[in-house]
């Protein structure tokens, strides 16, 4: 038996013991987690926003482990070997997987702590191995890495990326939760000008400034777009990325951005949001949407071994699995115990 942490339905979670999960297909892996932690995501299925995680389920899609057992058809990976586990599982071989966007892979996607049990737990079960897995050096800081499951290739790939963010450009972020500072983090990859970001928490704008935000607005206490307009003579920002998920933010980027710009919505939207079209017609703009594909997953590795990035600096707490309950309790109430990401060590 194993110790997992597991959704029991709408506002209600337990610490069981659970049975060791075992291979069920030829790709399939079990790997022993080393460490995990805890998303946005697995509070929103706590909430019971996700119907499609059924009660009994294993939560976590963030994990840093050591391979425990593969099954005959892995061909890439050993007993013994480091991995970091991506929050999206691919196939490789789907139309969708050959043409990079794994997020909708049709035998995976992000199935771990949703539909399949998750990271947060001593073991877990991983689907297509090959192709979910990312070998990692033996001597691999395991904090640093873990926060590449999920929120650096989403803050990248769904911010970044498909905000076309270049040198000199003018970017805004609004929301600096791990998923915003992940994007903060990556857009300097390209050396923008200006990244001005965006929310209602002065800890996490302080944050912001000492992860390289060169302005920070908290949209309660000023009128974020007039702030924004003196800061860019009237003209907008080239890339506004939404990181928070709620109408206002999104139509607050549709103010925000200027002629020509990009709009790069992150969040997830439980209700619709304004698009005024009316104003936005002639302004050669562009909108894109995106769930994490994980594709950047193997860059990203090598731009943290060399230092060029440290996730590690998002982590504010640390916990054991055994005390998994008051990691939930912490980084629930962030606003209060200023959480960003908090680590689960498993073993
Ligand atoms: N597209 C994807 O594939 C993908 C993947 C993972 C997460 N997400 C989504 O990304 C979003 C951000 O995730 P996170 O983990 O950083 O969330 P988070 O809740 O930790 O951070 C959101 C931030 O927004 C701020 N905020 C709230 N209301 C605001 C407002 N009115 N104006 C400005 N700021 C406001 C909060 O203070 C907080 O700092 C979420 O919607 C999450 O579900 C998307
Ligand atoms: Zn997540
Ligand atoms: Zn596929």
């Amino acid at each position: 038996m194993m110790k997992a942490l597991v959704y029991q339905g709408p506002g209600q979670k337990s610490l069981e013991d659970r049975p060791m999960p075992q291979i069920a297909a030829p790709t399939d892996a079990i790997v022993k987690i080393l460490k995990t932690t805890i998303c946005g995501t697995d509070l929103h299925i706590l909430k019971g926003d996700v119907p499609t995680c059924a009660p009994g389920r294993i939560l976590g899609h963030e994990g840093v482990g050591v391979i425990d057992s593969i099954g005959s058809g892995v061909t890439s990976l050993k007993k013994g070997d480091c991995v970091l586990i991506s929050c999206i599982t691919s196939c490789g071989k789907c139309d969708y997987c050959r043409k990079g966007m794994y997020s909708h892979c049709r035998d995976g996607g992000w199935i771990l702590g949703h539909k399949i049990d998750g990271t947060q737990a001593e073991y877990v079960r991983i689907p297509h191995a090959d192709t979910s897995l990312h070998k990692i050096p033996d001597d691999a800081d395991a904090e640093a890495i873990v926060m590449l499951s999920d929120i650096f290739p989403t803050g990248f790939e769904c911010g970044v990326i498909n905000g076309k963010v270049k040198p000199g450009d003018t970017v805004a972020i609004v929301g600096a939760g791990p998923i915003g500072l992940a994007s903060l983090l990556t857009a300097q990859f390209y050396s923008p000008a200006d990244i001005i970001m965006i929310d209602i928490d002065d800890n996490r704008l302080e944050v912001s400034k000492q992860l390289g935000a060169t302005q920070t607005i908290n949209s309660v206490k000023e009128n974020a777009v007039e702030r924004i307009m003196q800061l860019t003579d009237n003209t907008g920002v080239d890339v506004a990325m939404e990181a928070v998920g709620i109408p206002a933010t999104f139509v607050l980027c549709e103010d925000i951005v200027a002629p020509g710009g990009v709009i790069a919505n992150i969040g997830v939207h439980g209700v619709k949001a304004d698009l005024h079209l009316e104003k936005l017609w002639s302004h050669n703009i562009t909108i894109t949407t995106r769930l994490v594909d994980t594709v950047t997953t193997p860059m990203l590795l090598k731009t943290v071994q060399s230092k060029k990035i440290d996730p590690k600096k998002l982590v504010t707490h640390r916990f054991t699995l055994q005390d998994i309950l008051s990691a939930y309790e912490t980084f629930g109430k962030a606003a209060d115990t200023r959480a960003l990401k908090v680590i689960i060590s498993a073993a």
